[in-house]
């Protein structure tokens, strides 16, 4: 898909905060591929398409689990998981977005996961430290990315905050963010 497609589609499928929201995702993204050596036109691309399916009913994102066979286990989880493994399964299925880094920088955006791939790590920090997050604690992040320049650092750093977070209000942690914590936590150093 070409990135003119995919704002096209992003603006008329989301609210214009997420869609403003998307692009910057997208932006920081490409000033972080640049420095990490990563693919510029893959990180904007799924930069644009990550929150695609962040506004779904529920229900429809329960029967693209199904549809796409995407795991029961997502069943017990709300749109704030849902809407990253939908998104990818939908453009590859409906857009012939194939690209694996592509695929599973989309995927994974809500969850992380262990081993990611340097365009699925970029999305995933690019997604937490965009510029209009005020989140406590981002520029310490934002420092890790452009000051230490670490990614795996980084990845470590949001998951750890990520499962903090969620704990603290009772919420049930996706495995794969436990995996992703333990497995960057052995392979970056703090
Ligand atoms: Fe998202
Ligand atoms: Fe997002």
């Amino acid at each position: 898909m070409k990135i003119k497609k995919a704002v096209k589609l992003v603006e008329e499928t989301l609210p214009s905060k997420r869609y403003n929201h998307s692009i910057r995702v997208a932006e920081t993204g490409k000033k972080m591929a640049e420095i990490f050596d990563g693919d510029p036109k893959k990180v904007e691309l799924a930069g644009i398409l990550h929150d695609l399916c962040k506004y779904e009913e529920l229900s429809d994102l329960y029967q693209s689990v199904t549809q796409y066979d995407l795991g029961q286990d997502l069943l017990s989880y709300g749109s704030e998981i849902l809407h990253g493994p939908v998104a990818a399964a939908r453009l590859k299925d409906q857009y012939e977005i194939d690209d694996e880094e592509i695929y599973y920088a989309i995927y994974s955006h809500t969850t992380g996961r262990a081993q990611m791939n340097k365009t699925e790590k970029i999305i995933f920090i690019a997604d937490y430290i965009e510029p209009k997050r005020t989140t406590p604690g981002v520029e310490e992040i934002r420092d890790i990315v452009f000051k230490e320049r670490d990614l795996d650092k980084a990845v470590y750093e949001i998951s750890k905050r990520t499962v903090l977070h969620l704990i603290n209000k009772d919420k049930t942690v996706h495995l794969k963010t436990i995996e992703c914590l333990n497995y960057y936590n052995l392979h970056s150093e703090q």
